[in-house]
Formats: structure tokens, C-alpha cells, sequence
């Protein structure tokens, strides 16, 4: 009997070779095609694989059994007004994506603490640019927005070095040694605690351009700020104009609204903004395949699959 088809789209189609031998290294029991091969019948395809899928496409696949995220955040899939609802859409949440974002975090965190952006300035002008480095971890309040798979992780990280972690999501959450702030109610007494601001929430309706000027009004002068969430969630004009007043210290971008960064762009050149090309969190493709042959094999099992995309809540 033929197997079911995964179509995958992500990566471009020169990677769907590499894909082939992780998914069949994993033992997956499916026929790995492109996404957009003529020779595959619509019928056949049973599970997908996506990055920025055609809006209309989804919906035109009458089997489609489990649409797979190739990503932790699924906003280029949920933007196609015609994505089938009922079909579930699993968000890639290896436990690798989890630790490199936890070591991306605590690497930007550090490095605006310890003004890395400074020190690369003055060695590219082999300029002996002196400053004394202050302050340590336990004297620094990181304030994590988004405590989720890959905010909670990010914050023990940042425990075990010794900072001090608060965090803010909808609902209350129990980690130990973070203070957790829950709602809206308790979004300002969170933004005025944090020294160091990080933003990893998902792009959704109530997260669009959060990161601008009415909410740096909240912070205390100075703070640093950290998006690694999505660059719909910050309007990088204000995010200029406040390290520009001061009112931001310094900034790490690893997201941005277009995305590569446009060339000429001001950003590029900012003595105190660190760009990073949207490289803070992504599993290699072996583990991301060997983790969704494990969900397929569930599913084919008749298990509930975790991870999945919640409608009503938009994440
Ligand atoms: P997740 O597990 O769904 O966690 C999302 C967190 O955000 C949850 O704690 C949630 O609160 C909170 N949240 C959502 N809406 C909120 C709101 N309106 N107010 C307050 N808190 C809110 O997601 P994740 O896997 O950690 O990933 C987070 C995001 O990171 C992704 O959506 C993606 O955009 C981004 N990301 C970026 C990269 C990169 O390479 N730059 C890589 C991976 C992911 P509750 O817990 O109360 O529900
Ligand atoms: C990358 O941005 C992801 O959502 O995994």
C-alpha cells in the first residue's frame, strides 16, 4: 500500500534531500515530497511541513490530516484567511529550540550587561576604550514578556547565573526563583521592575507593536531591551528614538518587521543596537525531522498531539 505523503515547505526546495534522509533515518513511515512537486495528488498528502504556506493551499488538500509548523511560532501559517480550523497545527517545539533560546537570551542578556556592543566598536577602531563594567547578575532584574516552552526555559537559564528573573504572561506561572506577573493588571509594576526587558510572546492580535514608545513610557530610564519574539511586535522607529533619548540603554534584535533588515537601514549602524538575522532559535533539520516523525507515529497511534495551535486564544 502506498504511504502517505508529508509535503514539506521549509527550507527552500534544494534542502528537501536532506529532509528525505532525517525523515528517513527517524523511520518515519511517510513519502517526504515538495511542497509544490505536479507529480503529487492532492489526496495522497496526509501531514505537511510548513514555513509561509500560499494562503488558499491548505485548504485545497482534502486528507490533510496535521498541519506540522516548521517553527515555534505559526503566524506565517495562521495569516492564510482560508487555513483549514479543524485540522490541528502543531508548533515546533523540540527541547533543543528551547535550550538555544535560553542560550541566545542569556547571551544577549550578558552582552548588554557587559556592553559587548561598546567593546566591538572600540576593537574594530583598534580603539583602548576603558570603562569599568557594572553591574553583576544578582544586582540585574531581566524581565522576560512571554513565559512559555521557550520564556521559562530562558529564565531558569538566566536563574542559574545568578540575575534576578520576573516574567509576564496572561496566566500566573510557578518557576522557581521567578516572579511571575499575570494580566494586564500587573503589566506595569513588571515593566517598571525590569532592568533588561525581553520580548518572547507570539505575534497576535494584542502583541502587535507592543514594543514602542506608550510601553518604553512604563520602564525605568535605561533599560535594555532584548526581541526575540516577532518584529511585528516593535515599531523600530521608537525603538531608535528611545535609545536615542536614553530611555533604552542598549538593544539586541534577532526580529524585524521586513525581514532581512532593508540595506541603509539605521538600525544596521547604531552604536547601541545589535542586529542579529532571526538566527536565535532554529532546531537543525534532523532534530526538527525526528521530532515530527515522533508526532506522526502519535497521531497514527490515535494520541492527542502537544503543542498545538489554540484559535480562540491566538498562540
Ligand atoms: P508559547 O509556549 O506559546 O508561550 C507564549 C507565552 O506568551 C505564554 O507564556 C503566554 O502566556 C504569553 N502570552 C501570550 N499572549 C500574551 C499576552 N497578550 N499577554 C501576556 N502574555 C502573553 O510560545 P514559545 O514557544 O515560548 O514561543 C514564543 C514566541 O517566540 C513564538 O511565538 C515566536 O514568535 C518566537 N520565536 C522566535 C524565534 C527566533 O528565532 N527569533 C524562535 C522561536 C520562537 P500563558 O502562558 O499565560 O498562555
Ligand atoms: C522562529 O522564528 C520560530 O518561530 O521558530
Amino acid at each position: 500500500m502506498a504511504r502517505p505523503v508529508l509535503l514539506v515547505k521549509s527550507g527552500g526546495e534544494a534542502a528537501l534531500p536532506e529532509w528525505q534522509r532525517h525523515f528517513a533515518e527517524a523511520g518515519a513511515a511517510v513519502e517526504v515530497r515538495w511542497w509544490d512537486d505536479p507529480a503529487v495528488d492532492p489526496a495522497s498528502v496526509r501531514y505537511v511541513l510548513v514555513w509561509d504556506p500560499e494562503p488558499g493551499r491548505l485548504c485545497r488538500l482534502p486528507e490533510l490530516r496535521v498541519i506540522f509548523g516548521s517553527g515555534a511560532g505559526v503566524d506565517f501559517i495562521t495569516r492564510d484567511p482560508d487555513l483549514p480550523r479543524h485540522i490541528p497545527l502543531v508548533r515546533m517545539a523540540t527541547p533543543g529550540a528551547a535550550q538555544r533560546m535560553g542560550e541566545y537570551v542569556t547571551w544577549a542578556v550578558l552582552s548588554l550587561v557587559k556592553n559587548a556592543r561598546r567593546m566591538a566598536i572600540a576593537q574594530a577602531a583598534a580603539a583602548w576604550d576603558y570603562f569599568e563594567l557594572e553591574p553583576t547578575a544578582p544586582a540585574t532584574t531581566v524581565g522576560i514578556m512571554g513565559l512559555g516552552h521557550m520564556g521559562a526555559t530562558a529564565a531558569r537559564m538566566l536563574r542559574a547565573l545568578g540575575f534576578r528573573v520576573i516574567g509576564w504572561s496572561r496566566t500566573r506561572k510557578e518557576i522557581e526563583g521567578v516572579r511571575s506577573f499575570a494580566g494586564e493588571a500587573e503589566r506595569d509594576a513588571f515593566l517598571a521592575a525590569a532592568q533588561v526587558l525581553v520580548c518572547l510572546l507570539p505575534a497576535t492580535p494584542e502583541t502587535r507593536g507592543i514594543l514602542s514608545k506608550p510601553l518604553f513610557d512604563r520602564l525605568r530610564d535605561g533599560t535594555a531591551l532584548v526581541n526575540v519574539g516577532r518584529g511585528s511586535q516593535q515599531k523600530l522607529d521608537d525603538i531608535i528614538a528611545a535609545l536615542d533619548a536614553r530611555k533604552l540603554s542598549a538593544a539586541v534584535l534577532d526580529v524585524f518587521e521586513q525581514e532581512p533588515l532593508p540595506d541603509g537601514h539605521p538600525a544596521w549602524s547604531h552604536p547601541r543596537l545589535t542586529v542579529t538575522p532571526h538566527v536565535a532559535s532554529l532546531p537543525p533539520r534532523r532534530e526538527r525531522a525526528a521530532h515530527v516523525a515522533q508526532l506522526i507515529a502519535m497521531h497514527e497511534r490515535g494520541e492527542a498531539l502537544p503543542n498545538t495551535y489554540d484559535h480562540a486564544r491566538g498562540y
